[in-house]
């Protein structure tokens, strides 16, 4: 693996079998290619919950993950229920996770409010009934 690179994950919505699988193999690439631990943590965790956010709330979604010698880049876009309020979204604490989720440990309402904290850049765009944008950067060194 050398920089740039750059590869697009699908993501499934309910499918609770590889939820995390895409954010765990971003995280070994970035592993490989040498990145800062730092680094490779944030990414980690932004991934993390943006892929999770795909399984719990949406259909399905694209993760295209880049790199280069300055920056990881990562756009997730889903087809789904899209956001009403995105401003009550990112709210710490807020939630609209089910029983179910709440009894698998989800639904903490601190996903999209450590995707911001851990971004350098980070960028959320919704419509309702359509489905959900976030593009994530976060620099090297
Ligand atoms: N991709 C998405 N599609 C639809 N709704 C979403 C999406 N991501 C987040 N949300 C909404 O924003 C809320 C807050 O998300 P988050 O901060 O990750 O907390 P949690 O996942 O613990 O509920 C969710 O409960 C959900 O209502
Ligand atoms: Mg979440």
């Amino acid at each position: 693996m050398a920089v740039p690179y750059s590869q697009t994950f699908v993501i499934e919505g309910r499918d609770f079998v590889h939820a995390g699988s895409a954010s765990t193999e971003i995280k070994s690439i970035l592993k490989s290619l040498g990145i800062d631990a730092v680094v490779v943590r944030r990414v980690a965790i932004a991934a993390y919950e943006a892929e999770m956010n795909v399984v719990m709330y949406a259909e399905r979604a694209t993760m295209t993950f880049s790199v280069t010698p300055e920056v990881v880049r990562m756009c997730v876009e889903d087809r789904g229920p899209g956001i009403a309020d995105i401003a009550l979204a990112m709210q710490e604490g807020w939630s609209t996770a089910t029983h179910e989720m709440r009894e698998m440990g989800f639904g903490a309402g601190m996903g999209l409010p450590n995707i911001r904290r851990n971004a350098d850049e980070f960028s959320i765009r919704s419509e309702v009934g359509k489905g959900t944008r976030l593009d994530i950067v976060i620099h090297i060194n």
